[in-house]
């Protein structure tokens, strides 16, 4: 059945760029009010003024959601000027693509706490309101939380861990009879900023990104029909499952696709671990 938007009362977290952006811009035209938030104020004002076009009521919020032990006052603020909630769009994150062993300890740290802990505190934060609304939390991971992609061994961690964060939350909220819908969009390389921020090994992808509209529909579509997870283009569901039936196989194959990658590009294979690194 599908899921009406008008009226209903949506955060959607990183709102002030990418991705977070379009769902902002995407809902509202939809009908909802939204709840903006992320850290760079100025940007939040641009996309609050489009979003403000479809529904005035719209809200924006600068707030770093890497600060864990803000979220409770954070919440309880949304709460207070939406009036309730509907839905929670947990979208913000951060990249880091680096071979696993030359991850910074504050690196590792970042990525954890924004991609994986900010979203399940913030989620559980808001879980009483909407459990009385009835309402549904989205998370946006990644094809990375699936794919064992090359060089983003953490943040891939902090999207497996969100998207069973979300799974295991499901089972719980169905445990207890809450109406409390749960689901996870996972999408391949996007048209955003994202993996243009600096302090990033450079890509090897060879996927033509894809517009963040695409995304905005999958999550569309992951409230109408209730999906659990879906996967944006649809074809990376087919993966998983060849990847746990030949993990060995799949990895193997992964390592040789990124080695004739780096080839084709040019690129240096990565020192060893025991080889050491440049990096301060
Ligand atoms: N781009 C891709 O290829 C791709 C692929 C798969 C999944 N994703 C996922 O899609 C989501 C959106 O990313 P995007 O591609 O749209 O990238 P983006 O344009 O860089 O947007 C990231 C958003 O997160 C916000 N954010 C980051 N750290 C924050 C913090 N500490 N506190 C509050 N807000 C924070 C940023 O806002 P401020 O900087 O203003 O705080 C920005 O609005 C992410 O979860 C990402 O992992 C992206």
């Amino acid at each position: 059945m599908a899921f009406d938007l008008q009226g209903k009362r949506v955060l959607v977290t990183g709102a002030s760029s990418g991705l977070g952006a379009a769902l902002a811009v995407g809902l509202a035209e939809r009908g909802a009010t939204i709840g903006l938030c992320a850290r760079r104020q100025g940007h939040l004002d641009e996309v609050l003024a489009q979003v403000q076009a479809h529904s005035p009521d719209s809200r924006a919020w600068a707030v770093d959601l890497g600060a864990i032990d803000g979220l409770d006052e954070f919440a309880a603020r949304v709460l207070d000027d939406l009036g309730g909630l509907d839905v929670l769009v947990n979208n913000a994150g951060m990249p880091k693509r680096r071979w696993a062993w030359e991850h910074r300890a504050d690196e590792i740290d970042d990525v954890l706490r924004v991609d994986l802990h900010s979203p399940i505190a913030l989620s559980l934060a808001l879980l009483p309101a909407l459990d009385a609304s009835g309402g549904r939390i989205v998370f946006i991971g990644s094809v990375a939380a699936r794919l064992a992609p090359p060089s983003e061994a953490v943040y891939a961690a902090a999207k497996a861990g969100i998207t069973a964060f979300a799974e295991t939350l499901r089972v719980d909220l169905a445990v207890a009879g809450s109406p409390v819908g749960v689901h996870v969009v996972q999408p391949g390389v996007l048209d955003t900023p994202l993996f243009q921020l600096p302090d990033n090994d450079p890509s090897i992808s060879d996927m033509e990104p894809l517009a963040p509209a695409e995304i905005v529909g999958a999550v569309v579509s992951a409230l109408d029909t209730g999906a659990a997870e879906t996967f944006v283009p649809t074809w990376f569901q087919d993966i998983p499952p060849v990847k746990t039936g030949d993990l060995d196989g799949f990895l193997q194959g992964a390592a040789e696709y990124t080695t004739t990658r780096l080839h084709d590009l040019g690129r240096p294979l990565p020192a060893r671990p025991s080889e050491g690194t440049d990096r301060p």
